[in-house]
């Protein structure tokens, strides 16, 4: 799994430069599934239930499973890229939200709110705590930035396939579900709206876009829970 993260991690880094104004979504994705395939990997996504692309590129109101196509991305747009990867059987499982060129202060804000909201509940991720403990504290920081936390789509646990037990939401009440042990590989995903949390699904039947329109951001990472401080596979 960390084989498989530092190659899912590194295609996420590289792409905050490809990122630029008048690159199209398939691009983007092209340069996913070539890389993953160079290292002798398999995307992770590419005929997962019959998805058609290595990545899932969701633009501005777009919150999840944009599938790529001839799109170009323009100046003030914020895109959200998921990667996964497998090695020798192994998952990996991350996503970031990039700006495109300049982009508004509160598309900015919200960036920055989800990928704060991730770390807030990394603060949980150790015995001690619960899995709802995680939960509550990614809800409370998006929340308490104005934000608005996706209830439709969860985070997961992750390991020798991409979605294994538990399911992990992204909101509602701490210390409940598993107490967290040694061992567990959770992907933890908040999926954070600048509106309302509403979403509903496109007629492609993948694209899950915000029902009032408004921005959406996405920022994941494959962790796991040691005694002491948990693991960031995808860093
Ligand atoms: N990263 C997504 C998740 O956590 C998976 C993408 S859906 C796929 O569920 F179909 F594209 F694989
Ligand atoms: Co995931």
């Amino acid at each position: 799994m960390a084989e498989s993260g530092r190659v899912t991690a590194r295609i996420l880094r590289e792409l905050a430069d490809l990122i630029r104004p008048g690159i199209t979504t398939a691009a983007i994705d092209e340069f996913v599934e070539k890389t993953i395939l160079s290292e002798g990997m398999i995307p992770a996504f590419k005929g997962y239930s019959g998805y058609p692309a290595s990545a899932c590129v969701s633009v501005n109101e777009q919150v999840v499973h944009g599938i790529p196509g001839r799109r170009k991305l323009k100046e003030g747009d914020i895109v959200s890229v998921d990667v996964g990867t497998i090695y020798q059987g192994y998952y990996s499982d991350a996503a970031r939200t990039y700006a495109v060129g300049a982009v508004s202060e509160d598309a900015a804000h919200l960036i920055r709110a989800t990928e704060e909201s991730f770390f807030e509940g990394l603060k949980y991720c150790r015995p001690g705590f619960r899995l709802s403990d995680v939960s509550s504290a990614i809800q409370r920081h998006a929340e308490a930035a104005g934000c608005s936390v996706v209830r439709d789509f969860v985070g997961h646990g992750i390991g020798r396939a991409m979605h294994e037990e538990p399911q992990i939401p992204n909101y509602g009440p701490p210390g409940r579900g598993p107490k967290l042990q040694p061992g567990m590989c959770l992907a933890i995903e908040p999926m954070i709206n600048a509106g309302s949390w509403k979403v509903k699904v496109l007629e492609d039947d993948w694209t899950v876009v915000t029902v009032d329109g408004s921005l959406s951001a996405h920022y994941e990472n494959t962790v796991v829970i040691t005694e002491d401080e948990p693991l960031l596979l995808t860093i």
